[in-house]
């Protein structure tokens, strides 16, 4: 849930830390920090709250150096303050850490150190690392060798660095568990490291991702790996491919607001070479497991995500059960790893996630692999765990995401999931020519048609306005947009801090309908669908009892004029297709209010991009 960043070579290290640090303040914004080693001593400066504190700070004290780490932090133990800010140094001041994660054990090995007269100065986690690693630096070991003594004794932890006074000129990252990236870049000269790519772009774009369990050690001229049993590793070299400019806000307010209207660019980008011009068929490249007879034979599927993607997998099936016929479920990542799973032989578990490295995610692939499964992710971050552990990978291309809530990702996630049914239903023989046709023809449409939906924005704003101060919201949703209206009530949460609830709309009379009065703003997916006619009458329900409806409606639908307060105007698509024009006015309207609310859109409190601790 940190963001961590190294730089070791002949340049100033404070500016390129704190530019690194820049690109990586989505994964936490609690308190950030860094530490440049300078003649034989440690100058660390920290600051709570955002990345500009820290800025500030830094401008006052410019500090010479060529060697140093630097850290954006979500608060895990320990509150944001600056004490608890990384990095987190030794009682003699020559050594300091940076960790993104958790180290579960931390009380168990504190007490011994607190024993031998160590000092500890912030109540995280972390700090018992670089108290660790003073015991055995002080026994005369190398940088890399105190590490290998410590990290085995270290259990959750995710990702670590290291710099010592003792053993300049020198960082040590290291890989403790699936969770939290780490890679290494590859400069002329100097290297650097990082949890996250886009923190290199700017240096190199040659790169090694560190794997569970593995360590790099970095000097200004070399790096090596070993893993954590101590054996030397050779690690592959990698060119990443990606445009960093793409990841800057291109004149909008927020780069929220830039992600949603990049929706039609993401959309065609996901769908560009997955379909055969010759034979119609949905292809993915460089699938290994899944060949055509193991499709045939698919017994069941089971997602698991989290969040938003946990809806896009709950979109995924009902499409996938209504084209392919295959029984689908979808898991919350967190539950399914605890709960003892019963795997089937020959069950496919798909993992549907953004960044690739949330870690309730990762777990739960990590526990479905244990027990036989076949893995398939749709992940959106190349390069990243996700797509690194699962059998096969489908990568979303949506681009960067940069905003905490995500957007341009859900759609292309919906777009993949439903290439990947129909790719099943061909292979499976559930679908005829004619009707994968018309569905692969309404998806290349797609794009035009949420430009469409993006022209209502100002319509969208009005109603925003109009509602900014409501202290509830319903959402109630049908079929394949009841996860639609979940997602509406996440965004709406996540952005304007107002309290939401997405709901079956058939299930209100269960309980919700008690909720309902002249103050309760409710968003009705009511599009003209197989299930149009059942909405209309969930919405009367809500009108019979005084609430307040915003409609989401089809261009021709005349029936419904009049009969909801507000009504956004979408057009219309195939049925499996529309949470993706549906969801559209929904982001629109949690970001309009979130912003006439002034809050921090791209960054709301308590959130974080990647999730990287359960
Ligand atoms: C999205 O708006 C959320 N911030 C969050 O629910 C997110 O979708 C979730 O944490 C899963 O992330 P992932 O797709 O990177 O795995």
């Amino acid at each position: 849930m940190c963001g961590i960043v190294g730089y070791v070579g002949p340049r100033e290290a404070l500016p390129l830390l704190m530019g690194g640090l820049r690109r990586l303040e989505y994964r936490g914004y609690d308190s950030a920090g860094v530490a440049v080693q300078q003649n034989g001593a440690l100058e660390v400066m920290r600051a709570e709250g955002k990345l500009d504190n820290l800025a500030a700070i830094v401008s006052a004290h410019p500090t010479a150096g060529h060697t140093g780490i630097g850290h954006t932090r979500w608060a895990t133990h320990g509150r944001p303050s600056e004490q608890n800010a990384h990095p987190h140094v030794d009682c003699g001041g020559v050594t300091a850490v940076i960790h993104n994660g958790i180290i579960e054990n931390f009380e168990a090995l504190k007490a011994p150190l607190v024993a031998k007269g160590h000092r500890f100065s912030s109540e995280t986690d972390t700090e018992v690392a670089v108290h660790m690693l003073e015991d055995e630096l002080t026994k005369g070991r190398s940088l890399e060798d105190a590490a290998l003594a410590v990290l085995p004794r270290l259990e959750g932890a995710a990702a670590l660095a290291f710099i010592s006074s003792r053993d300049p000129g020198k960082i040590v990252a290291a890989r403790i568990s699936n969770a939290g990236g780490v890679l290494v870049g590859y400069g002329e000269g100097e290297n650097f490291i990082a949890s996250d790519a886009p923190a290199l772009l700017e240096h190199t774009r040659k790169v090694s991702f560190l794997d569970h369990g593995e360590i790099a050690i970095v000097t200004k001229d070399a790096v090596s790996f070993r893993r954590i049993s101590g054996e030397k590793l050779e690690k592959k070299v990698e060119t990443i491919t990606w445009d960093p400019i793409a990841a800057a806000k291109s004149g909008y307010k927020h780069f929220l607001l830039k992600e949603i209207h990049e929706q039609p660019r993401a959309i065609s980008d996901t769908l560009l070479g997955r379909v055969e011009r010759a034979t119609g068929r949905v292809v993915f490249d460089d699938l290994v497991k899944l060949d055509d007879a193991y499709v045939r034979a698919l017994p069941r599927i089971t997602f698991v995500a989290c969040g938003t993607a946990s809806y896009a997998a709950l979109v995924g099936k009902y499409i996938v059960e209504r084209l392919a016929r295959v029984p689908c479920d979808v898991e919350i990542a967190s539950e399914y790893r605890y709960r003892q799973p019963v795997v089937s032989p020959g069950q496919l578990v798909v993992a549907v996630t953004q960044s690739g490295e949330t870690a309730d995610t990762l777990a739960a692939m990590e526990e479905a692999k244990r027990q036989g499964a076949r893995l398939l992710s749709f992940v959106n971050v190349v390069g990243s765990q996700a797509s690194r552990e699962a059998d096969d990978v489908i990568y979303l291309h949506a681009g960067p995401e940069i905003s905490v809530a995500s957007t341009k990702a859900y759609a292309a996630m919906l777009v993949d999931l439903y290439l990947f049914a129909i790719f099943l239903a061909q292979r499976r023989g559930t679908i005829d020519q004619e009707r994968s046709r018309k569905l692969l023809a309404e998806a290349f449409h797609l794009p035009t048609l949420v430009d469409a939906v993006l022209q209502e924005e100002g319509k969208v704003q009005a109603i925003a306005n109009r509602y900014h101060l409501a202290r509830n919201f319903l959402f109630l949703g049908r079929g394949v947009n009841y996860p639609t209206a979940l997602e509406g009530a996440l965004k709406l949460k996540e952005l304007s801090y107002i309290h939401a609830e997405g709901t079956a709309a058939a299930e209100m009379k269960h309980g919700t309908n008690a909720l309902i009065d002249e103050d309760l703003p409710v968003v009705a997916i009511a599009l003209k669908d197989s299930v149009y006619k059942k909405m209309r009458s969930n919405m009367e329900e809500v009108r019979a009892r005084a609430g307040v409806l915003i409609a989401v409606a089809n261009d021709d639908d005349d029936e419904i004029t009049g009969k909801a307060e507000e009504i956004i105007r979408i057009p219309k698509t195939e049925e499996l297709l529309e949470p993706v024009l549906a969801v559209v006015p929904l982001q629109l309207l949690a970001y309009h209010i979130a912003d006439r609310r002034g809050n921090d859109v791209d960054q709301p409190r308590n959130l974080a991009k990647a999730v990287t601790v359960e």
